[in-house]
């Protein structure tokens, strides 16, 4: 079977098993990312006719508006009850690495803010340990200096976040992704940084690998 096509059908699955995780009446953090580009018809199928979305991308949001799914800014609502995201890594303590598509930040205050956080993956994010890259979001002002007190830092050729922030990865060693990501929250210029700890994230859901048929 090509490989391809089994990730593709992996992401899918958790994709839809999540979009039946949303009642009618849910506020909904949407995710970014190829696996969340799976989410957004299956929860648009549903026809949810009450639901309140908020997206972490202005891909996402695109894309939701397209599909009928009602978008609304992520100022006023404090709660939501669910956000389904994808990630680029989960370790078996769950922590995740997220960040691929730059959205990070903006997916981590979506996390918090919801009672639910589930995250939707093929198993070949699943891996022993988190290793770099590591997604960072940092200011613009100062930033030779953050990179210099981070170490090991490289830029990613994107534009900067929806926010302003400059997209760039830490590709040092990882060791214990908690120290890590304590000393990255406290180094100022450090908007955001895309290590996601396991009491943020309340389900994963992996599609399963296709076993071959025994013969
Ligand atoms: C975007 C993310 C994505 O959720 C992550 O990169 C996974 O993407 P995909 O579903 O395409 O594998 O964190 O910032």
């Amino acid at each position: 079977v090509d490989a391809t096509l089994q990730v593709e059908d992996q992401k899918r699955a958790a994709a839809e098993a999540a979009a039946r995780l949303v009642d009618d009446g849910m506020r909904v953090g949407l995710g970014t990312g190829s696996t969340v580009g799976f989410l957004l018809p299956a929860l648009a199928a549903r026809g949810l006719g009450r639901i309140r979305c908020v997206a972490t991308s202005q891909r996402t949001e695109a894309k939701a508006r397209e599909l009928g799914l009602p978008v609304e800014p992520f100022e006023a609502l404090d709660r939501l009850d669910i956000a389904i995201d994808g990630a680029d890594q989960i370790d078996p303590n769950g922590w995740l690495v997220k960040g691929g598509g730059a959205a990070h930040t903006r997916e981590k205050i979506v996390a918090k803010a919801a009672e639910r956080f589930v995250v939707i993956a093929s198993s070949d994010k699943e891996v022993e340990r988190i290793g770099a890259p590591i997604p960072l979001e940092l200011l613009r002002f100062g930033l030779a200096a953050t990179r210099s007190a981070i170490g090991e830092v490289e830029l990613r050729d994107v534009p900067t976040s929806p926010d302003g922030g400059v997209i760039a990865d830490y590709t040092g060693t990882v060791g214990d992704p908690a120290e890590l990501s304590a000393r990255l929250s406290t180094t100022p210029g450090v908007v955001e940084h895309g290590l996601f700890p396991p009491e943020l994230v309340t389900d994963v859901l992996v599609g399963s690998r296709k076993r071959s048929p025994l013969s």
